[in-house]
């Protein structure tokens, strides 16, 4: 099954015996040794739709009628900055990193001057372009069905990202969310972001903050791990023992700069795939 899934024409390998003999020792060891953790925005979520960008839980918002006209202009402005930075590969991480934590920073800021309720996030969700990729459905549906452990592992804003899943009616109980949530006064307004800033290049810190959730997983030492960042790869640096782990990512941009970057370190990259045919094919296969 995954070996036909692995054929697809988006799928690009360094090494696919290596990636057998993961999936084989995978496979070998029982479902119940896995767990899942994956990126959200553009990972679980589509990059494009007929041929439009999809928006990332932070675009929901800034493109929703709760902020003003003023406040859009200053976050997109924000976006066209610090996007292509985000992706640029000819720049090293320690030169990326201050400048994603300004780029947060600021659009977080925005975002509390505009006194967003909290009781109109499912609408503004419900009125989005949000698309989360096609067989969302049985990718959430078998891993719920098998007891998989699902962390979603997000640098966009929890509370948006759960609206997206339980809209979609796949916000099952086998999954958690590590992600910026909201803070709201009394009123329900916000006023602020909790705990610690996760961006796209600190998430080996967000996991080793998190040291219970891994405890409790620690029988499951096997590790599907999906993002579509070269940040999302050290999303399981909190897991405990780890025997396997294999990594899928997601290009979904400027493909030909990044391919040998993310054919470097992804075990299996998927190019311009809107779908989730090969981790549902992968899942299959280990259950
Ligand atoms: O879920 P994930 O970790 O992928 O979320 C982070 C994504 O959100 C980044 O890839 C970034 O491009 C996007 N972002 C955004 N607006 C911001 C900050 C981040 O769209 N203000
Ligand atoms: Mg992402």
């Amino acid at each position: 099954m995954f070996n036909k899934k692995l054929s697809n024409t988006t799928v690009f390998m360094k090494d696919r015996e290596r990636v057998q003999n993961i999936l084989q020792s995978m496979m070998k060891a029982g479902s119940n040794t896995l767990q899942v953790i994956s990126d959200f925005d553009m990972t679980l979520t589509r990059f494009a739709h007929n041929g439009n960008r999809c928006p990332t839980c932070h675009n929901i918002l800034d493109n929703s009628k709760l902020i003003s006209d003023e406040c859009k202009e200053k976050l997109t402005e924000l976006f066209n900055t610090y996007y292509p930075i985000e992706i640029d590969v000819s720049r090293s991480v320690e030169e990326k990193l201050p400048l994603m934590v300004d780029w947060w920073t600021k659009a977080h800021e925005l975002l509390v001057q505009q006194k967003i309720r909290k009781d109109l996030l499912a609408m503004v969700v419900r009125e989005s372009n949000a698309m989360l990729r096609e067989g969302y459905q049985l990718f959430f549906g078998h891993l719920h069905e098998h007891s998989i452990p699902l962390l979603i592992f997000s640098a966009g804003i929890g509370d948006i990202l759960e609206e997206v899943i339980r809209q979609a009616g796949v916000f099952h109980p086998n999954v958690n969310v590590f992600s910026n949530y909201m803070d709201f006064d009394e009123s329900g307004v916000l006023k602020a972001f909790k705990g610690e800033l996760i961006h796209i290049y600190n998430k080996r810190e967000g996991a080793l903050l998190n040291t219970g959730h891994f405890q409790e997983l620690r029988t499951r030492p096997n590790v599907l791990l999906m993002g579509d960042s070269l940040g999302d790869l050290t999303m399981a640096d909190g897991v405990q023992d780890m025997e396997n782990i294999l990594k899928i990512g997601f290009l979904n941009d400027k493909v030909e700069e990044r391919k040998q970057a993310y054919l470097d370190s992804y075990d299996i990259v998927l190019v311009k795939d809107e779908t989730l045919e090969v981790p549902n094919g992968i899942l299959l296969y280990l259950t």
